[in-house]
């Protein structure tokens, strides 16, 4: 098995609370960091409508959209509050301590 981590930012470019819009494997992905500085990856479109979620605001372990307010579990992707009802893809993530780099695996996703 091949390893499909990519780089596709740095850890210090990603404050706790913040999110920053990715592109890896050409797929548009929300990097997100929870309060608690978890990094997430998800799918950077809302399942609602055609809205980039790393435009929302980050609050505890979720994201919210900012058109309509739908809140999608970071972890799971699964959404927490209406209109949105389907889940968004969920990418692993993981840090690189030593080089300070935040990797994708874009190939595989942890939820539906
Ligand atoms: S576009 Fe995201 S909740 Fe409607």
């Amino acid at each position: 098995m091949t390893d499909a981590f990519v780089p596709v930012a740095a850890l210090a470019d990603l404050a706790p609370g913040a999110a920053l819009d990715v592109v890896a494997g050409g797929i548009e992905i929300a990097l997100v960091r929870d309060e608690d500085g978890g990094v997430h990856a998800l799918e950077d479109v809302c399942s609602h409508d055609e809205i980039a979620l790393s435009d929302g605001d980050v609050e505890g372990c979720t994201i919210e959209c900012w058109k309509h307010g739908s809140q999608f579990d970071l972890v799971t992707g699964r959404p927490l509050q209406l209109p949105a009802v389907l889940p968004v893809r969920v990418f692993p993530v993981r840090v690189d301590e030593e080089s300070g780099s935040i990797l994708v695996d874009p190939t595989a996703t942890t939820s539906p």
